[in-house]
């Protein structure tokens, strides 16, 4: 089988990895690090005809759209109506990450627990909003903001500065309509599901670090380190994520005439009395999830994304993929992300990685001379793998240690939530 994995980021690097197990891979545009498992081809996500033409040129039997941008933007359409398979939800479905208006729409319709919003396109209705409710709130613009547009506010005058920000354009587009939404504490989780729109099949559970700094603080990023499993998130807690979450959620979609199928990801919030609530469901793999998801749950992704593509009768076999081993990604990000990130850096990696560990590139360009450079925010994700997630962090962090560049950035201490359960017990 050939596939095609549209994007160029560590989750796209990790995708190549996992489909390269029975497939022939290509990636557009890809990365130094795709460009060592398949073809890179020249062509960007946002050029739907130059994709297809990708694709009838390469003969590809199946493309992976990797981020939600193309998604959004009708990619997986464009490749339908040219006859071809594609693992990834239409952009009418993925309006559940490109709209959170809505995403919202579709929770309260299936029943989903979430947190209490209200949608806005006046700001002044907004305003009028926020100085009617309790703080802290969270403000978030609905359409696609790089994981930037949601912002917590402790007082309601910064609720108030944000909506301004919002309806006076820092978000573009995405900030037209804005949701003010009601707080709620806990832990976050990601789940990542695999699906035709019936059937489903959750890979597990992991946990996104999304401050640039350690202990969770300082500026959102796209996410600086993941890891998997999450104790917390057990058979228990996901028999109920199944029964309050998932199902309702695919049977509404489907009554709605928005079939989902690809990968739905929830993001998830445990409160302290273990109830649930989510706080947003994106149209693809998570970043840098991705990275720990696959590699520790050894699914052979390629066979179930060409039936789901196919539309053919597809069978998961069970309804939970459970982690084979333990993983850990930490992200080295370059000098000056989230805000301003610095390129053209000369990268050092060792020359062979150590055992347990796969080192998936991101933002890295390879000059003609093989010297690596950091080419955007997130570099590089060093995962390591391990019996548990205390064994899995300390072989992720010694890779990331023993990769060098000017402004290198990195936590040390991604999984510590986890690492703190384990030492606890
Ligand atoms: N890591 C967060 C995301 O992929 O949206």
């Amino acid at each position: 089988m050939r596939v095609l994995v549209v994007g160029g980021g560590g989750r796209e690097h990790t995708l190549c990895w996992t489909l390269a197990r029975s497939a022939q891979v290509f990636c557009a545009p890809g990365n130094p690090g795709t460009a060592q498992l398949g073809t890179n081809l020249p062509v960007e996500p946002d050029d739907h005809q130059g994709i297809t033409d990708a694709v009838q040129a390469h003969q590809v039997d199946l493309t992976v759209i990797g981020p939600e941008a193309p998604l959004a933007a009708g990619l997986t359409d464009h490749l339908t109506a040219a006859g071809h398979y594609v693992f990834g939800p239409t952009a009418a479905a993925a309006r559940i990450e490109s709209s959170k208006a809505y995403a919202k729409e579709i929770m309260l319709a299936a029943g989903v627990p979430t947190p209490t919003s209200e949608t806005f396109r006046d700001q002044g209705r907004a305003l009028d909003y926020i100085r009617g409710h309790a703080e802290p709130l969270v403000v978030k613009a609905s359409g696609l903001a790089a994981g930037k547009g949601a912002i917590v506010c402790e007082t309601r005058v910064h609720a108030e500065a944000a909506v301004r920000q919002m309806f006076g354009g820092a978000f573009g587009e995405a900030g037209k309509v804005v949701l003010v939404e009601e707080f709620v504490s806990g832990e976050e989780i990601s789940i990542l599901v695999v699906t035709d729109g019936e059937r489903h099949l959750v890979l597990p559970p992991s946990q996104d670090h999304k401050r640039i700094g350690e202990g969770d603080t300082g500026l959102n990023t796209g996410g600086m380190g993941a890891y998997t499993p999450v104790s917390i998130a057990d058979d228990a807690l996901m028999d109920r994520v199944d029964r309050e979450i998932l199902e309702p959620i695919f049977h509404t979609l489907h009554q709605q005439n928005t079939p989902y199928t690809g990968v739905l990801y929830a993001g998830l919030m445990v409160g302290d009395t273990g109830d649930l609530s989510v706080l947003e469901f994106n149209c693809r793999f998570g970043d840098p999830e991705a990275q720990v998801v696959l590699p520790a749950s050894a699914l052979d992704l390629a066979p179930h994304a060409w039936a789901i593509a196919a539309g053919e009768h597809w069978s998961p076999g069970s309804s939970r993929c459970r982690a084979a081993r333990a993983a850990v990604t930490t992200v080295l990000a370059s000098h000056g992300y989230p805000a301003s990130p610095r390129k053209g850096d000369p990268i050092t990696v060792p020359g062979e990685l150590p055992a347990e560990t796969l080192l998936f590139h991101a933002g890295t360009a390879m000059d003609r001379d093989g010297t690596l450079r950091t080419a955007g925010g997130r570099v590089l994700s060093a995962t390591g793998l391990g019996r548990d997630v205390p064994e899995a962090a300390a072989r992720s962090r010694a890779l990331a240690e023993a990769i060098t560049f000017a402004g290198r950035q990195l936590r040390r201490d991604i999984a510590w939530r986890e690492v703190a359960r384990a030492g606890a017990s």
